[in-house]
């Protein structure tokens, strides 16, 4: 019951009781007899002015405490306490709304430890993998300088690692400054409207040409309709494909390797896969690859460079443009990783 209706009846009561009490005292009694009922008159009005303050009282005391008790609890940092409404007048409705602000704050809370672990976390990694090169380099500049590479062919060895080094370091700081760019939205998308089939047409032409000078088979099948068409940015789309192709060359443990490439229209969408016959990624590992840093096992034990960014960037790519990433795997038989990306629906003019 509403505060409001509590106090419109406490009110009612406490002028209706001693007024019909008088009415039907006079009706009954004498108007000497009156009188003497003046007292326990008197005493009613009492009794029930007090449980009525005490009716109207416990409505607002018993919530308020509890509010209390809570934002003492928020102030103190403390969100794991529940806040029950009992009652459905405003003061249910204000400790509804206190305990959906407090799930809220725990949320916030939750959200920022998890953030601050992911920043350790990053940095952790970076730090170790700047290290692994930086130490290599300073490895061999101190051979150079203590006449270890005292021929021409082993001046020319040390300084081409050098060389390769430095190279693995600018890489990995371009892939993370792109990581940082996206995971901040500071890379600006060109939304283009083109052929889908044209598109990746183009994309498979070049991705052919790549594979063959690596002496890799590529398989290509565009079952797409001439007329569809996605709204897609161009560069970053490429991105995409060559960082999943860049993954299929990487974990290809096979003599002859094959790429496959399939375009097909589904529904909304246009479905890209990407496949390969490299080495696989176990059940277990299958639902991370995506996650920022993760690398499996077996490739982070191997000598294959890499600190498992890729699939991370692609992944917020693929999502900036409307569109879901997966994969599925079968260990020594290879991987496929497919995309979706959302078609352009032409709307005619009187719709
Ligand atoms: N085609 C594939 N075959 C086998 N394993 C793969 C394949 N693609 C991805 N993986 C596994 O998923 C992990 C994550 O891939 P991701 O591209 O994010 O990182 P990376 O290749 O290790 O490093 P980076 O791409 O940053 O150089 C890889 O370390 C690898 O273990
Ligand atoms: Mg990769």
């Amino acid at each position: 019951m509403k505060l409001k209706t509590k106090l419109i009846i406490a009110f009612m009561v406490m002028l209706i009781l001693p007024t019909g009490f008088l009415m039907f005292a006079r009706h009954i009694f004498e108007p000497k007899e009156v009188g003497e009922f003046q007292q326990m008159f008197l005493l009613i009005i009492f009794f029930t002015a007090a449980l009525l303050v005490y009716w109207v009282y416990r409505t607002v005391s018993v919530p308020l405490a509890k509010l209390q008790v809570a934002a003492r609890n928020i102030k103190e940092g403390n969100l794991d306490f529940e806040i029950t409404a009992d009652a459905d007048d405003e003061f249910g409705e204000l400790c509804q709304d206190f305990e959906e602000m407090r799930l809220r704050l725990k949320a916030n809370a939750e959200e920022k430890v998890e953030y601050d672990k992911e920043n350790k976390e990053l940095i952790s990694n970076i730090s170790h993998d700047l290290k692994t090169p930086i130490t290599a380099i300073k490895g061999y500049v101190e051979g150079i300088m203590d006449g270890v590479a005292d021929t021409p062919e082993k001046m020319d060895k040390y300084i081409k690692t050098i060389y390769n080094k430095a190279n693995e370091m600018d890489l990995l700081i371009n892939e993370l400054t792109l990581y940082s760019k996206i995971d901040t939205n500071r890379i600006p998308y060109n939304f283009t409207t083109i052929s889908a089939k044209q598109y990746f047409l183009d994309c498979a032409e070049d991705l052919y040409m790549e594979l063959e000078a690596k002496g890799v088979e590529f398989e290509y099948r565009n079952y797409l309709e001439e007329d569809s068409k996605v709204i897609v940015d161009p560069e970053q789309l490429r991105r995409v494909i060559n960082n999943i192709v860049s993954n299929s060359l990487k974990y290809m443990d096979k003599p002859k390797g094959k790429v496959t490439m399939n375009l097909k229209d589904v529904g909304d969408f246009i479905q890209v896969e990407l496949g390969d016959n490299g080495k696989g990624i176990a059940a277990k590992d299958l639902p991370y690859i995506f996650d920022r840093f993760y690398r499996t096992d077996a490739s982070r034990n191997s000598s294959k460079g890499g600190s498992g960014i890729g699939l991370s960037i692609v992944k917020k790519i693929v999502e900036e443009h409307g569109g879901n990433i997966w994969g599925t795997s079968e260990e020594g038989e290879g991987t496929i990783m497919y995309f979706v990306v959302r078609k352009y629906q032409e709307v005619p003019m009187n719709e």
